[in-house]
């Protein structure tokens, strides 16, 4: 699919662009459409290396250190009654990256996979084939942001952990989240954002959003308010709370900025 973009970027600038309209183009023309073709270049590099380089990151900085606050926010998802009376209830993952959520699923259930990286859904698969009770139905390269292949009323339940932090716009996420959602529908989210304000690691975390540290080398990903962002939504009735997973190991520094998240379930009114 990637190849295929390239592909057309390719033709259209070099063939059609260059070849055929030569005599009638501007030199600012060609530079602007050779730096968009680098930074369609440079977005699929680190979109790959992301996907290599982000389980071998979970393994050695993070291992299960988020896993017991996890458990407690997802806990309810085994008593969900389905929309469909007939069928196991459905879930749509956003950003569900290799799938380290698989765990916290009722026994059975009908997913959908989503991801914007295309890179995912190797490793995702094979972590699937760990759990032969959920029936896969499609995994779908798109962006939370408009998810259009996703029909409106149609999940039971939608599950995010730490994608707010590297969408382009949480409020778009979210009401395409009230869309899908059947009307009583749950939203369960595990977020890792920004401190309580004013204490030190928000500073920290401030100051790393500024130099974009973290953005750089983790795909786009900064700390954020997400606390905020849902309550601005104002469409959601929710219960929240802030789980902070402290932790005295070599990566100290790393898990220092990283613990403080923001979990709970919002309900779609019926
Ligand atoms: C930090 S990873 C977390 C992966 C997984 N949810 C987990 O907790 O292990 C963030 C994931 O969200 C995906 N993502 C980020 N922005 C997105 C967007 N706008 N639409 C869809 N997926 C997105 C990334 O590709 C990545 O897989």
């Amino acid at each position: 699919m990637i190849a295929d973009v390239l592909l057309v970027n390719f033709i259209e600038i070099f063939l059609f662009e260059f070849v055929i309209k030569m005599d009638t183009i501007s030199p600012n023309y060609i530079y602007r459409k050779s730096l968009n073709l680098l930074k369609l270049i440079v977005q699929i590099a680190r979109d790959f290396l992301f996907a290599f380089s982000f389980p071998k990151l979970v393994k050695v900085f993070f291992k299960d250190s988020f896993t017991p606050a996890k458990r407690k926010v997802f806990a309810d998802i085994e008593t969900i009654i389905p929309s469909n009376k007939n069928g196991p209830i459905r879930i749509l993952e956003i950003g569900v990256g290799p799938g380290y959520n698989f765990e916290f699923y009722p026994k059975k259930c009908r997913l959908i996979a989503l991801d914007k990286n295309p890179y995912f859904e190797k490793i995702f698969l094979e972590n699937l084939q760990k759990h032969p009770d959920i029936i896969l139905e499609k995994f779908v390269n798109e962006c939370a942001e408009n998810m259009v292949s996703i029909p409106s009323n149609s999940i039971d339940v939608v599950l995010t952990s730490s994608i707010h932090c590297s969408v382009d716009n949480s409020q778009s996420v979210l009401k395409e989240i009230e869309r899908v959602l059947v009307p009583g529908g749950r939203y369960y989210f595990f977020e890792h954002c920004l401190d309580e304000p004013g204490t030190t690691r928000f500073k920290w975390q401030l100051f790393v959003n500024k130099i974009r540290l973290w953005q750089w080398t983790l795909n786009g990903c900064t700390f954020v308010d997400f606390k905020h962002e849902i309550s601005k939504f104002g469409v959601f009735k929710y219960k929240a709370k802030r789980y902070t997973a402290e932790s005295h190991s070599w990566n100290y520094l790393v898990r220092y900025l990283i613990a403080p998240h923001y979990g709970g379930c919002a309900v779609k009114g019926k």
